[in-house]
């Protein structure tokens, strides 16, 4: 009996004290199966989100690259009963989620690109973006990545300063029993016609 308890509690202990050890939520998840348990939740229930979630989520996106570590983005999170009807007035895409974040840049922490006189705040969010959807799914949460909305609007109803640039949205919360992938989330281009080795 002891022989056989020595090598579990040591990998218990190598696990839990192993500063480096990255799966502390999904201790057996690898990346790939938590990339594609992903999809777009389009019905959400009404349960809101406990905060120590939230602050995961947060937490998922400060960790995220960016160009140059500029570090542009500026996270708003919509939850109050007022924000989230600004938040459907804004964009058609909210779901039912009882919060959503709104993804902005702050113009003066953008990086700028050398090659076209743009910049990289575009970028930095979709990374910033990605990082909190999956952070998402790994907590058993849904997310919807959200381009379709009004972000003049979206500037006008959440009185944004005029520094900040709103570039996606993300309605999130717990998954309606009923909420389902759609039929376009499992249809993948092949690795022969989006792949190329030069
Ligand atoms: C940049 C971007 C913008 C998107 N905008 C919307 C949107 O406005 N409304 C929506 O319902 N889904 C939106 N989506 C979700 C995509 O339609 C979805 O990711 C795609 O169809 C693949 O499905 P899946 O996410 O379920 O895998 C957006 C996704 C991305 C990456």
């Amino acid at each position: 009996m002891k022989k056989l308890l020595v090598p579990f509690v040591v990998a218990l202990l190598v696990g839990c004290c192993n500063p480096t050890n990255p799966k502390t939520e999904s201790m057996d998840k690898d990346f790939i199966t938590l990339a594609t348990e992903r999809y777009s939740v389009r019905h959400f229930s009404d349960k809101p989100v406990e905060q120590e979630k939230i602050d995961k989520i947060l937490r998922a996106a400060q960790v995220a690259p960016t160009a140059v570590n500029s570090q542009p983005q500026m996270i708003y999170l919509l939850r109050s009963a007022e924000a989230m009807e600004h938040a459907n007035q804004v964009s058609p895409c909210m779901y039912g989620a009882p919060q959503a974040f709104l993804v902005c840049y702050d113009t003066e922490r953008v990086c700028q690109r050398g090659d076209n006189g743009g910049n990289y705040g575009d970028i930095d969010c979709s990374i910033v973006l990605t990082h909190m959807m999956l952070e998402a799914t790994d907590l058993g949460l849904g997310s919807c990545a959200v381009g379709m909305f009004d972000a003049q609007k979206a500037v006008e109803l959440f009185n944004l300063p005029s520094n900040i640039r709103p570039v996606l949205m993300l309605p999130f919360g717990y998954p309606a029993d009923d909420a389902a992938p759609s039929d376009r989330h499992s249809q993948y281009r092949s690795l022969e016609e989006t792949t190329c080795e030069l």
